[in-house]
């Protein structure tokens, strides 16, 4: 269960890198991630992306899902719509693995941590709000 205290954790220390994400992290985010995790990579560049400046606009996308799911974990109708549509149109490529899902967001999660003062409250919350995300994809596929 998600707590209030999980809700702040996560919104807070997302909103700590939240304002540089398109311009700084974003890229950052995602070169890391296609270095980590070669078939994520490979899914994005089936699709067409092979600049940075590509993968750089496909971070920004990333980001503003992730902005409206943490800002909406404590309205569950619309959390679940939002992940929701996120599958769907993943299905639609043919990407359903969720586990490669919870390896993206076990990222981020990485990525935040080295990025920010995470405390070990914040880190736990981010695997409570991870397990319910992944849950919900579940759900979906
Ligand atoms: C929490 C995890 C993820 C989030 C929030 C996310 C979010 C998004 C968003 C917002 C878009 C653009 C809108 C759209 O066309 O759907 C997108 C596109 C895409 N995503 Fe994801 N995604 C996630 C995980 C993944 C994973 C695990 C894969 C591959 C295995 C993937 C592959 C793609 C591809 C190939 C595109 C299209 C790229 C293009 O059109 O050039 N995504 N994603």
């Amino acid at each position: 269960m998600v707590t209030i205290a999980d809700v702040k954790n996560v919104q807070t220390s997302w909103n700590s890198i939240k304002d540089k994400w398109e311009t700084d992290h974003g890229l950052n985010f995602y070169t890391t991630l296609f270095d980590d995790v070669p078939e994520i990579k490979s899914a994005f560049v089936k699709a067409g992306n092979k600049t940075d400046y590509q993968v750089k606009g496909q971070a920004v996308r990333f980001g503003r899902m992730v902005t409206e799911w943490i800002d909406n974990l404590d309205n569950e109708e619309a959390l679940v719509a939002k992940i929701n549509g996120m599958c769907a149109t993943h299905r639609t490529r043919g990407i359903t693995n969720v586990d490669l899902f919870e390896v993206a967001l076990g990222e981020l999660v990485k990525y935040i941590a080295g990025k920010t003062s995470f405390t070990k409250a914040q880190r736990e919350s981010w695997a409570v709000v991870n397990g319910c995300i992944i849950q919900t994809m579940r759900n979906y596929f």
